[in-house]
């Protein structure tokens, strides 16, 4: 076997070192025993976004962006899209295994204990405006929560963390539920667990006077498959920031809602609603090819489009597609649907996109499913961060437990000012007026 080692030669000091090889990296850390001198701080690595760097060993998620492979602990997504319910997959990125069929059950009836939230939280809300965006509300209900739980700071109680986990699954959908009927000024649905979980999330979402709300089954499983595609993705943006968070052991309501603000940005999990105004932007099928000349000039970006890991097609995009025609045989096809499948196909013709292997994403279609279901695209990201709370949870308590991890503290490169002083003010003491 070759030696799984990297030869490199400092040719400032003719110098060479045997770094070795760990699981397809160098690690970072080895560089800084090359110097000039004694003195020298050593090399470090520059990597900006993190474009080539591994900031943790994980189990949970594997992505193959070449291939289009996503796999859960394993499972193809499309397996587990097919054939299991969120909260199992949920279960499964959490402890590693699909639960057997007794322990599903006891599984949803925890989280299904912990789907009310503390009366109080309910006037926290009604302080926002009628149009605050629920993406705001849901980041700032759920880091109220740590308000309520203060034991949730024990980060090192694997019990204590196991309640906090079971709260925040439980929860969010009930957050995202209320801030939902804040904007219309609807009075809150409380949660009915005799419901599961995404039929529960509907009865909060839509019941109106009737005694009991009867979610529609073809659209609970739909969301349910959506809840699924959308669990968890790796070390994204918004699980990187859960991450750097909990290494700092804020508590996970803290942490969970820094990765719920960047989830809402426009370039990550806000790019499910940007994807609605784009497609409302360009109007028609025939208004296509002009928007997309408009993107190919650089006056904007194809939202929905693009991604940092898929350099083909998201795999979670097709089955958002498939799931599509399920709904709208419910709902009836949304219009939108037809320019977004007219932007797909002339992108993916057109050399701009193909040479930047520009495929669509998860987001791409999922917004116009969405409004068809009835969700206004403000609603959108709020409904990416329901499922994806448990892949940041699964990311973060895999942080607490991995022995290496510790705060993450990146270093820089510095660019600035070199040492000067403040000029001494003249001799004359400057006059100091008083008051
Ligand atoms: C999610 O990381 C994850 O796993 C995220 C996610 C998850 O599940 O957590 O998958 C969810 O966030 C999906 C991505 C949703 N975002 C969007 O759809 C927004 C539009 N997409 C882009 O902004 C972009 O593709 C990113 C942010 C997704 C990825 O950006 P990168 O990896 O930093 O790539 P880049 O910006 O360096 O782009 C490379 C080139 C550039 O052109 P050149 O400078 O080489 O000429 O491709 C161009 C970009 O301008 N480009 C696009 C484009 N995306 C990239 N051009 C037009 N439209 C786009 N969408």
């Amino acid at each position: 076997m070759k030696e799984e080692t990297l030869l490199v030669r400092d040719n400032r000091t003719g110098k060479t070192y045997d770094l070795p090889l760990f699981k397809g990296t160098v690690r970072a850390m080895d560089f800084r025993q090359i110097k000039t001198d004694p003195e020298d701080f050593g090399l470090m690595t520059y990597d900006p976004a993190f474009m080539n760097t591994a900031s943790t060993m994980s189990s949970i998620t594997f992505i193959d962006g070449d291939k289009g492979i996503l796999r859960y602990r394993g499972y193809p997504i499309e397996e587990l899209a097919e054939t299991c319910s969120f909260l199992d997959v949920a279960y499964l990125l959490l402890f590693g295994e699909l639960p057997p069929a007794e322990e599903s059950r006891e599984w949803a009836d925890k989280v299904n204990h912990h789907t009310m939230i503390h009366e109080n939280l309910k006037k926290f809300m009604e302080g926002f405006r009628h149009d605050a965006h629920p993406m705001g509300m849901f980041v700032s209900t759920v880091s109220a929560l740590s308000t309520f739980y203060p034991e949730a700071r024990d980060v090192k109680n694997k019990q204590a963390r196991k309640i906090q986990i079971l709260r925040l699954i439980g929860k969010v959908p009930t957050i995202a539920a209320y801030a939902y009927r804040h904007s219309l000024g609807l009075p809150y649905v409380y949660p009915d667990n005799a419901f599961g979980y995404t039929e529960n999330f509907l009865n909060m979402l839509w019941r109106m006077t009737e005694t009991r709300y009867k979610p529609n089954p073809v659209l609970a499983s739909a969301l349910d498959v959506l809840f699924i595609l959308h669990a968890d993705h790796e070390q994204n943006c918004s699980a990187n920031t859960m991450r750097c968070v909990g290494s700092a052991h804020a508590d996970p309501y803290l942490s969970l809602a820094a990765a719920a603000a960047a989830l809402a940005g426009p370039l990550h999990g806000g790019a499910n609603e940007e994807v609605l105004r784009m497609l409302d932007e360009i109007g028609t099928v025939s208004g296509v090819p002009a928007f997309v000349e408009k993107v190919k000039r650089g006056e904007c970006k194809l939202m929905g489009f693009g991604h940092r890991v898929y350099k083909n097609y998201d795999p979670r995009a097709r089955i958002v597609k498939q799931t599509a025609e399920e709904v709208f045989k419910v709902t009836g096809v949304n219009p939108k649907l037809e320019i977004a499948m007219e932007l797909e196909r002339i992108a993916l013709r057109d050399e701009y996109f193909t040479r930047r292997k520009l495929y669509p994403n998860v987001d791409f279609y999922s917004g116009i499913i969405y409004q068809a279901m009835g969700f206004s695209p403000d609603m959108f990201t709020v409904l990416f961060a329901i499922p994806r709370t448990v892949g940041w949870l699964a990311q973060w308590q895999e942080l607490l437990d991995d022995p290496e991890q510790k705060i993450a503290r990146p270093r820089q490169i510095f660019t600035g000012q070199a040492l000067r002083h403040v000029a001494t003010p003249a001799p004359e003491k400057v006059p100091v007026a008083v008051a």
